[in-house]
């Protein structure tokens, strides 16, 4: 068998992506930051005969992930025919603990789309060598957010007219950044460990026919383009601002769909509460953001790495489940660890 593995991170969204059309396509564009240490690594092998696919997870099989694993396997192949004439296997590990409750969905197919750009060099490396665009559009298949796993540290994906190039194929590197967003930190607070009780899959249907379904459109293509000039000029202040309300937005849509759910436990709200009045009292440019689920992000610039640990550990750490957080930064995204002959992206 052929193989080769891929390590790719997750991302945290500032700008949410929230509601799809037709081909896993966005209904607004997204910004998000690429992490660094919260990865997958996945060591993908094939070789040639009738079409199959075999999963494991931490040295495990892992039936229950098949069927997502067909149906992006089935929408890769109507582009890319060759997959249909070669058997799978996967193996998967993560480095953030299992039951963590973050999202994986994104780095795991984010490595997939690279690992399967690969295959396709291999078959034909002169046609088809590896493209992080191709790798990006090929994980999107897989799971929206994905599309932004491959490149870093910042990535916009969805069409809008306040980015030349950006589209809803793949995500593109934002390249004005400037350099005091280049290292923020991300502490992810796990609020909430285990499966959530509704999936973001779920969660994206429930936009069609939102009431507010509209004016989100709108208002993330407004804070798209905000958040490409705070970006370009350093602007911390304006940062703490947009992405909190993206944040507080996302879970607005979540309360106000048919049916209505919540995702945020007390201890989110009290996370965020401590996290304000943080700023307040010390002047320190900390923000939260939330994703689909209790859990949450606090950004924050490199130079307050030590003030943040410290209210972290005497503060918040007694708002997480037995006391669990992890600690990030930004990273450059999604990398082929074996190369074995292949062209590099
Ligand atoms: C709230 O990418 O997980 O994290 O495309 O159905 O797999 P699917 O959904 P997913 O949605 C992510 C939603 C979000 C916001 C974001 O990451 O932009």
């Amino acid at each position: 068998m052929q193989s080769v593995t891929v390590l790719a991170p997750s991302n945290i969204a500032l700008v949410k992506y929230w509601g799809k059309k037709e081909g896993q396509r966005p209904w607004n564009p997204s910004v998000s930051f690429t992490l660094s240490s919260s990865c997958t690594q996945t060591e993908l092998r094939w070789e040639p005969g009738l079409f199959g696919l075999s999963f494991w997870f931490e040295a495990a099989p892992k039936p229950a992930f098949l069927p997502k694993l067909e149906q992006f396997f089935d929408r890769l192949a109507a582009l890319v025919p060759e997959i249909r004439e070669h058997r799978f296997e996967i193996r998967s590990q993560n480095s953030f603990p299992h039951s963590s409750g973050i999202a994986s969905s994104a780095s795991a197919f984010a490595a997939l789309g690279l690992g399967l750009s690969a295959f396709r060099a291999r078959l034909d490396p002169v046609n088809h060598p590896i493209d992080v665009h191709q790798a990006s559009s090929w994980a999107r298949l897989g799971s929206g957010s994905a599309a932004r796993s491959i490149e870093g540290p910042v990535v916009l994906w969805g069409e809008t007219e306040h980015c030349v190039g950006s589209n809803s194929e793949y995500g593109v590197r934002v390249e004005d950044v400037h350099p005091v967003f280049k290292n923020y930190r991300d502490t992810i607070l796990l609020i909430e460990t285990g499966s959530k009780s509704v999936s973001s899959t779920h969660g994206h249907a429930l936009m069609n026919g939102h009431a507010f379904g509209p004016a989100r459109v709108e208002m993330a293509h407004r804070n798209t383009a905000d958040l490409l000039r705070i970006l370009a000029t350093g602007d911390v202040e304006g940062f703490v601002d947009l992405v909190e309300s993206e944040a507080l937005v996302l879970h607005a849509l979540m309360m106000s769909s048919v049916p209505g759910y919540l995702l945020m436990r007390p201890n989110t709200l009290a996370a965020i509460e401590q996290v304000r009045a943080f700023r307040r009292d010390t002047g320190v440019p900390l923000c939260f953001t939330l994703d689909a689920g209790a859990n949450v992000h606090l950004l924050y610039p490199e130079d307050f790495e030590q003030t943040v640990h410290e209210f972290v550990t005497s503060t918040l750490s007694s708002l997480c489940a037995k006391g669990a957080y992890l600690c990030d930064a930004l990273g450059t995204g999604a990398k082929i660890l074996n190369t074995n002959g292949l062209i590099p992206a």
